[in-house]
């Protein structure tokens, strides 16, 4: 409902943004979450990271990739010789959505639903860094910034272009690769995720 989100100037900043994010309620994930986890980093970032929601370490901290996924995501930027402090990173949901069990907080997957409420916030975002580039890491931020119908798996490791121009690059998430039981597979999802980052290094073609 539109008119629970909180009314934006026309062309917002990002920390006035960030600070109208506080309060939004434009779905029922606000109440059991701590905090609006916001996304981060420069404003003239020319690639923005999209994640699909905080975690448990996120919503305790307010920030983006702070817990296992993001170390994970931070190794695999590493061994690309990439800084993710160079990239802006948000979430395609930007509250924890979770269910408790005991003393434990488990993670869910956000539905479409909370998707919608979500993308005013993230295309404001999208609006203001302009980037040249946004890689959709897994398949919520796939289905944020493309719809429905996005197979991850075939149209991952490839650049893509928007109507706009942006260019898009779809790769597996970091929590993915960390869910995989086995060492094998695990491996060989971390290192898919790393040979998809790596077109970062090149030119954004
Ligand atoms: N997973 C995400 O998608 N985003 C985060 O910020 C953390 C974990």
């Amino acid at each position: 409902r539109p008119d629970e989100v909180p009314r934006l100037q026309d062309t917002p900043d990002l920390p006035s943004l960030r600070d109208a994010a506080r309060g939004c309620r434009a779905c029922p994930l606000w109440e059991p979450a701590t905090q609006t986890v916001f996304g981060e980093g420069p404003v003239d970032a020319r690639v923005l990271l999209l994640g699909e929601q905080p975690g448990d370490t996120e919503d305790l901290t307010g920030r983006p990739f702070s817990g296992p996924a993001g170390r994970l995501l931070d190794r695999a930027l590493a061994e690309l010789g990439l800084d993710r402090n160079t990239f802006y990173l948000t979430n395609a949901v930007k509250h924890f959505r979770f269910e408790r069990r005991g003393k434990r907080r488990l993670h869910r997957n956000p539905e479409a639903m909370h998707v919608e409420a979500c993308r005013p916030w993230l295309a404001r975002e999208i609006e203001a860094v302009r980037p040249e580039a946004i890689v959709c890491l897994g398949a919520t931020a796939a289905m944020a910034l493309l719809g429905r119908g996005v197979r991850l798996m075939e149209e991952r490791g490839r650049w893509r272009e928007l109507h706009d121009g942006t260019r898009a690059l779809l790769t597996v998430h970091p929590a993915w690769v960390l869910r995989q039981q086995d060492g094998a597979a695990r491996e060989a999802a971390y290192a898919a995720l790393v040979a998809d980052l790596a077109l970062l290094r090149g030119p954004v073609d």
